[in-house]
């Protein structure tokens, strides 16, 4: 590996490239063409599917990766690796320690290592583009060990352009307003080397000379009048004042009005970045690679460039300080739930694929939803809503208490929008601190516990691994809402998850009189068996009759063990959504969504089954020979064998980032065929035709341990759905009487002005650069 390794270190010089190139092609790693084309970088939204499937938590910043791909690079120190180029290129270049330094080279090394012979270079840049890249960059001052060197690396007299250089890669990143949240000093990285190369001599004068040699040796000759001094000049933009019409010059005074405050930021960064890559068919250069790389030694040696990577830089930090969160908490009293979701801008464009979902759904709702009216009729004696929350003694005060506020926003959602109140049950744990159970009883709640020790999950021996859904959550694996069928003193109960939010009346849910749970419209389940016919439950949502015999069958039944080689365990893992979802299913027959007559009460379930029922009926909708619906009568459960019923997804609406984008994404194999556009509306419509909704969401759901509204602190990273999830909670806790948590300290605020001054108190002391290291 040292050889290869060390001989990575000139990459731009000729032989080494095409060293680089056949150790590449040995390994079976060949770059084929149009690879650079085809990389699947997470502002393409089309292609980056595979991203999800990585399930790369945070994919810009890499902040925290949760189960892995078995892709190369996700064992990668990123997270460490960030931390020491940001202390990096934060410290003036006389100031860096030999520490320091060796730190960064270290990491530099490490995190792009695919160059060194060893892992797989596309793997790496799906996995963590922004890092890669960054690393790449900061390689170039890592590995050169004299200024001779460094500057015979930069201006590539050969004209061989490498397509993993970072300057050609930089042009594939998602866009600057996007790069610049994501926790990666990729400006910082570019500002640095400008200042070294400066160091090391090399002048913006001498790009006419670099770029004409260069030129001789693809046999062209310069398209400028030879003897430009600038840049802005070589690309054409005149002699004195004239050249203030460049277009460097202009990004870079335009970056001047971004730091005026972060909301100016993203239309400031996307002009900036229109200018500045607007240059590209300017530059000189054998190909488009050449070019690629040239714009880049361009901005770092022309002085206007120069000052916009070092404005790009310092707004980095500006910008941070209003989309970080603190992975602190904002008081002893409060907690601020971001996770690993430090990095919130890193969320932009999701939240933009998120909204351009939301506005396309309301135009299929107009086409073809069936409103479901509520039944304003007063409740029957014994009903109530229930939620279930974990209350371990494993389980730190902080997480408990964090559940109980989302539970309260969800009961104040409930409340706000029912045609009937009902009471709120909360089915815990008598391990719940009492402060948390006063707190709940004083906001109305209702205390039920279950004995969290009788429904233990068990699994069979050997199949530990199984229980990675309860690992991920740091939970001790029990079956805890399987209680709701003990709560006996109700006769109906709606159980639903605490990451949900109603948004329209669901009394109606009341009116059914079997079990039915709501449903995955993606049951990619039956695919993978060859199985079509079924729905997967999702068991967010369910209408429960408490029975204390069915209870303890379904608890003997799933303790045994017995579903441990079923299929659906097989593939989804030993859950307790998956070994509920077996035992209905063998247990009694599976109708179709629950149907309600315009009164709002039951009418009967459909005899067909929602959801996506077969890869290429699904992608029918694209050409629009979608089968017409069958219309046939619902059927009455109550008077037919045993049977369970589906919710709608109504009742259920996946509003995630991670499902839409795998449910937008299923079953194309060639996205760059569609635009993202028509891929939505074909989801949009495809939920309402395979009659998974009907009448439009009532009940939201955030599922998954990641992407929670709560962890969207920054109102620019809000969906539509978000947004609702925020204002029932402020309401919420406006009108309760115990108060809330949920709060991040935003410092920024105050500060933004304090750096700027502390920052330009340090630029006035001057910082003067040096040679070397
Ligand atoms: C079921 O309910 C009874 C009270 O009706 C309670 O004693 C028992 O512990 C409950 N079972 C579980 C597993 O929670
Ligand atoms: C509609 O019903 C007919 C007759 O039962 C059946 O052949 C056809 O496959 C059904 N179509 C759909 C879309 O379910």
């Amino acid at each position: 590996m040292a050889a290869s390794c060390w001989r990575h270190l000139a990459w731009r010089h000729l032989t080494t490239t095409f060293i680089i190139i056949l150790v590449a092609l040995a390994e079976g790693q060949r770059l084929p063409d149009g690879f650079l084309e085809s990389l699947p970088l997470p502002h393409e939204g089309s292609s980056s599917r595979h991203i999800f499937f990585t399930s790369i938590t945070y994919p810009l910043s890499c902040e925290a990766f949760t189960m892995k791909g078995g892709l190369f690079g996700e064992d990668l120190p990123w997270r460490e690796g960030r931390q020491a180029f940001r202390a990096f290129v934060a410290q003036a270049p006389h100031a860096i320690s030999f520490e320091q330094q060796d730190t960064m080279s270290r990491f530099a090394w490490r995190l792009s290592s695919c160059w060194c012979s060893c892992g797989s270079c596309p793997d790496l840049l799906r996995v963590c583009p922004i890092g890669a890249v960054t690393a790449l960059g900061l390689m170039q001052l890592s590995v050169s060990m004299s200024a001779a060197s460094r500057v015979a690396s930069f201006i590539n007299m050969q004209s061989t352009c490498a397509h993993m250089d970072p300057y050609v890669l930089i042009l594939r990143l998602p866009p600057w307003s996007e790069l610049i949240n994501t926790g990666w000093p990729v400006f910082g990285m570019m500002y640095r080397i400008a200042q070294q190369l400066r160091a090391d001599g090399l002048l913006e004068e001498n790009l006419d000379d670099i770029f004409a040699t260069q030129l001789s040796h693809g046999a062209q000759a310069p398209s400028w009048r030879r003897g430009a001094k600038t840049f802005c000049q070589l690309l054409g933009y005149g002699h004195g004042p004239e050249e203030s019409a460049c277009p460097l010059a202009q990004a870079a005074a335009l970056l001047g009005q971004a730091v005026q405050g972060p909301d100016a930021a993203e239309a400031v960064l996307r002009r900036a970045q229109h200018l500045v890559y607007g240059l590209l068919p300017r530059v000189p250069g054998v190909s488009e690679c050449m070019q690629a790389q040239n714009l880049h030694l361009g901005l770092m040696l022309s002085s206007h460039g120069r000052m916009l990577l070092e404005g790009l830089y310092r707004l980095q930090l500006h910008l941070e300080s209003w989309f970080q969160s603190p992975p602190g908490d904002a008081g002893p009293q409060k907690i601020c739930p971001v996770g690993g979701a430090q990095w919130q801008g890193e969320w932009l464009l999701e939240t933009d694929l998120l909204k351009d979902f939301q506005a396309e759904l309301e135009k299929s709702t107009v086409q073809w939803a069936q409103p479901v009216p509520a039944t304003a009729t007063p409740p029957r004696a014994r009903e109530a809503w229930v939620c279930t929350l974990f209350a371990g003694p494993e389980l730190p005060w902080r997480q408990m208490a964090l559940h109980v506020e989302l539970i309260r926003t969800l009961a104040y959602s409930i409340h706000r929008v029912s045609l009937q109140p009902r009471p709120f049950v909360v089915l815990t744990e008598a391990s719940l601190p009492m402060d948390l159970q006063e707190e709940l009883l004083a906001e109305g709640f209702r205390l039920e516990f279950f004995h969290a020790p009788t429904l233990a999950m068990k699994v069979p021996s050997g199949y530990e691994w199984k229980l990675g859904w309860f690992q991920g959550r740091k939970l001790t694996p029990t079956m805890g809402q399987l209680a709701v069928w003990n709560l006996t003193s109700y006769d109906t109960l709606v159980m639903l998850d605490d990451d949900m939010l109603m948004i329209q009346a669901s009394d109606e849910l009341f009116s059914i009189p079997v079990f039915a749970m709501s449903h995955d419209p993606m049951p990619l389940w039956s695919e993978a068996m060859g199985q079509s016919k079924q729905s997967r439950l999702n068991n967010a949502a369910r209408v429960v009759h408490p029975n204390k015999r069915l209870f303890r069958r379904m608890v003997k039944q799933l303790q045994s063990g017995g579903y441990r080689n079923h299929p659906l365990i097989n593939f989804w893992g030993y859950d307790l959504q998956s070994l509920e979802d077996t035992f209905w299913g063998l247990e009694s027959s599976r109708l179709g969504i629950a149907r309600f007559a315009h009164s709002g009460h039951f009418r009967g379930c459909d005899p067909r089954l929602p959801g996506i029922a077969s890869r290429r009926a699904q992608l029918g909708l694209l050409t629009g020979d979608w089968p017409e619906e069958n219309k046939t009568a619902p059927v009455d459960p109550v008077f037919a064998h045993p049977m369970h019923c589906v919710l709608p997804a109504d009742y259920n609406f996946f509003v995630d980032f991670k499902s839409l984008f795998s449910m937008i994404y299923f079953g194309v194999h060639d996205p760059k065929q569609f635009s993202t556009r028509s891929l939505i509306k074909r989801t949009t419509d495809f939920l309402y035709r395979s009659g998974s909704l009907v009448g439009g969401p009532k009940i939201l759901h955030w599922p998954g341990s990641l992407r929670k509204p709560w962890e969207r602190i920054h109102p620019r990273v809000r969906s539509g759905w978000d947004h609702l999830w925020w204002d029932a909670h402020e309401r919420m806790c406006l009108q309760s009487r115990v108060g809330c948590r949920i709060a991040c300290t935003s410092p920024e605020k105050q500060s933004w002005r304090d750096r700027e001054r502390a920052r330009d108190a340090r630029s006035q002391a001057g910082v003067p650069f040096v040679s070397g290291f």
